[in-house]
């Protein structure tokens, strides 16, 4: 009995080193179980389609992107393009013409103040002082910029600054939707600038030179 279990032993050692060894294709990889599981028949975003299932197939499409790049001048559904430049031009220009499309509500100030605690308190502080914790900690220097009743500072240039950055602040385009960018200007104009919450704030924004409506 020993030897039998002994003998069986030895004859799975061997065919797990065969196995571990064998059957190498002529360009040296082993043949793969189930190949449809690391290169999917289907069409993947980042994959170069030059190369399909690890064979080199039409050179034409190598190194080509699966996810096309949006045909030139045409933009994305309920994307409104931004008609100020990013320079000091268009930062005078949004500060003139550029208004907030929406209108200050209480839930606006209160949606606006939701992402401030989100987004900017730990550098503008939780009392629109300058003073967020960066500040305190040392990390950041102190901001140039305190939200108060006297500050004059148009709502387009706010909204310019949060779009593209300025100084040290960076851009907040990528992470807040036009929408949240107001929110937040109503917040800081009406929580610290203490503006009055009247409707008639908000107005069409028309842009300097093309009339486009920017909503
Ligand atoms: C990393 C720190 C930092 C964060 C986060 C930050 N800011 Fe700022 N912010 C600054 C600094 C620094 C300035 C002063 C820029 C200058 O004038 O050089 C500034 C300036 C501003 C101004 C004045 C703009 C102007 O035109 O003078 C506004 C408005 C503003 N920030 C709003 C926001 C809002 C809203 C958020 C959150 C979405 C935010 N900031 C997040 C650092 C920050």
């Amino acid at each position: 009995m020993k030897n039998y279990l002994n003998n069986s032993i030895k004859i799975i050692g061997m065919v797990a080193i065969i196995s571990l060894f064998s059957c190498k294709e002529e360009n040296g990889l082993a043949p793969e179980y189930m190949p449809d599981m690391y290169r999917s028949p289907s069409i993947e975003t980042y994959v170069d389609y030059g190369e399909l299932r690890g064979k080199q197939g039409d050179d034409s499409l190598r190194n080509t992107l699966t996810a096309r790049k949006p045909v030139e001048g045409t933009i994305h559904r309920g994307f409104t393009p931004y008609p100020y430049e990013n320079s000091i031009e268009g930062y005078n220009q949004a500060g003139e013409f550029l208004k907030s499309p929406f209108d200050y509500t209480e839930q606006s100030v209160a949606k606006g103040k939701e992402l401030y605690g989100m987004f900017c308190v730990h550098c503008h502080g939780g009392a629109g002082q300058g003073d967020g914790s960066l500040v305190e900690r040392e990390v950041f220097p102190p901001l140039p910029i305190k939200f108060t009743e006297s500050l004059e500072l148009p709502e387009g240039k706010m909204f310019h600054t949060i779009t593209f950055g300025k100084g040290l602040m960076g851009s907040h385009a990528s992470q807040l939707t036009q929408e949240e960018r107001w929110q937040l200007i109503h917040y800081i104009r009406v929580g610290f600038m203490k503006k009055p919450l009247t409707a008639d704030m908000g107005q069409t924004a028309v842009s300097a030179d093309t009339n486009a409506v920017v909503q």
